[in-house]
């Protein structure tokens, strides 16, 4: 299974309709297909929602008016006209469809579809007299046919009015099939991020993780040959600093188990530090039984040692030869609390948590998915340590999201801090579908 908008740019453009709400879902489920998504107001919307939830989930300033200007000067709605792969209106008011089958472009959506030659994906919402009036239905049927438009028709339910009757906002599983079947097999439009509205230099605090408790090993573990030395591995944490502090930046509660870190743990963070993998394993047993329920993600961004000394001796061994150590597998850690979660989950435990594994390869991915099986989690990260400007010690990462779906999510290169945010948006939509799938099993 691959992620149907991957690597897309999707324009969404909100009108002010009491559904404006749902756009921010909407947002968030166009990600999860992998589209970058670059939100435009109607001044309407921007009174029904603000524009922080949009801007922090997007990672792209929101266009409010046909006046903004680009930081670089450029015109903020004909950027996105000109590189989204598709744009889609949704909720569309009936004065935004009078507006839009007239050619009246006040206000950035409508500007930015008039000047697109991209797919444009219409979802209307408003009250049931509004929806059957001739006006409206003269207007749909002219954006469908004269402009080629596609209408994902809005369903019979109950409405803001309180009354009940054809006018409520499509799911938004259709509105995204409809925006996936637009985009179909063309070219993606703009690939060179530089064709694209600017991303935020940096991303507003988004309170996607609002009250889950995110565990992130980072650094490398460390075994004992003897008092002074050790077995050790290149990695300094940065990768997983990085994840733990776009998670408190997201507003969850951190805690980040340092294994030998280069660099500093992030002020916020609840710190455990340890040295060895079994001193990793200890750590992480504990956390999974603290507090009401453990935790709710787990990433392993720690490199852990695969290989221990079968004993390490107690005192400095003395340079009288030459020396073989005998080295014993360490205990797959991850694997270990993977097993352990499907368990709880078994024996009818609310809480399964969302577990991450790290793969630093040296050269094709190809063991990556076999990995994943094999340690039974979520996601896997993969990535090639050869790769220069994606391995240990650099700021950046070149990395493959591989999920237990079987979808393979290949990114750019691109900051740690950017990794992190790309990893965390999975992670996010992970944690919403496993409540969704508790809520309706409990219904
Ligand atoms: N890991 C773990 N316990 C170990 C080894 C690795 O929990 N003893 C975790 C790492 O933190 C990482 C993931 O498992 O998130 C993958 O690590 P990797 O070293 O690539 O996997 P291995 O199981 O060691 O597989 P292989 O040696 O075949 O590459």
């Amino acid at each position: 299974m691959t992620l149907r908008l991957d690597g897309r740019l999707i324009g969404l453009g909100v009108t002010g309709s009491v559904a404006a709400y749902k756009a921010v879902e909407l947002l968030r489920l166009l990600r999860a297909e992998g589209a970058d998504v670059v939100v435009m107001l109607t001044p309407a919307a921007g009174q029904f929602v603000g524009q922080l939830s949009f801007a922090a989930l997007s990672r792209h300033p929101v266009e409010t008016s046909v006046m903004d200007l680009l930081p670089d000067g450029r015109i903020g709605h004909i950027v996105v006209a000109d590189s989204a792969d598709a744009l889609v209106v949704a909720p569309a008011t009936a004065h935004w469809l009078g507006a839009m089958s007239h050619g009246l472009s006040g206000d950035a959506v409508t500007a930015a579809c008039l000047a697109t030659a991209a797919p444009v994906v219409v979802a209307p919402a408003m009250d049931g007299d509004m929806w059957t009036h001739p006006a409206t239905q003269d207007n749909v049927a002219r954006l469908r046919e004269r402009f080629g438009y596609t209408i994902v028709e809005p369903e019979l339910g109950p409405l803001a009015s309180g009354q009940s009757g054809v006018g409520r906002l499509a799911e938004l599983a259709s509105i995204v099939d409809a925006v996936v079947d637009a985009v179909a097999s063309r070219p993606i439009r703009a690939p060179d991020p530089a064709m694209r509205p600017p991303r935020s230099d940096t991303p507003p605090r988004d309170a996607d993780l609002e009250g889950r408790r995110v565990v992130v090993t980072a650094g490398g573990t460390r075994e004992a040959i003897d008092p002074v030395r050790f077995i050790g591995n290149r990695s300094t944490g940065k990768m997983g600093a990085a994840i733990a502090t776009a998670a408190l930046d997201r507003g969850a509660a951190v805690t980040l188990v340092a294994a030998n870190m280069d660099v500093s743990p992030p002020t916020g963070a609840q710190l455990v530090r340890v040295a060895s993998t079994a001193e990793l394993r200890d750590a992480l047993i504990a956390l999974e039984s603290s507090g009401e329920s453990g935790y709710d993600v787990l990433v392993m961004a720690a490199a852990v040692a695969d290989f221990r000394p079968l004993r390490a001796a107690d005192q400095k061994l003395a340079r009288d030869g030459p020396l073989i150590l005998e080295l014993e597998p360490t205990p797959d850690v991850l694997a270990e609390l993977a097993g352990r979660a499907r368990d709880r989950a078994a024996a009818g435990s609310a809480r399964r948590p969302i577990l991450v594994g790290f793969a630093a390869e040296t050269g094709a991915l190809d063991r990556a998915a076999d990995k994943l099986r094999r340690k039974g989690v979520d996601f896997l990260v993969a990535n090639d340590v050869m790769e220069p400007g994606a391995g240990f010690g650099t700021d950046t990462n070149r990395v493959a999201i591989l999920a237990a779906d079987g979808s393979r999510q290949d990114l750019p290169m691109l900051s740690k801090r950017d990794v992190a945010d790309r990893l965390l948006d999975r992670v996010v939509a992970a944690l919403d579908a496993r409540r969704d799938e508790a809520q309706t099993s409990r219904s």
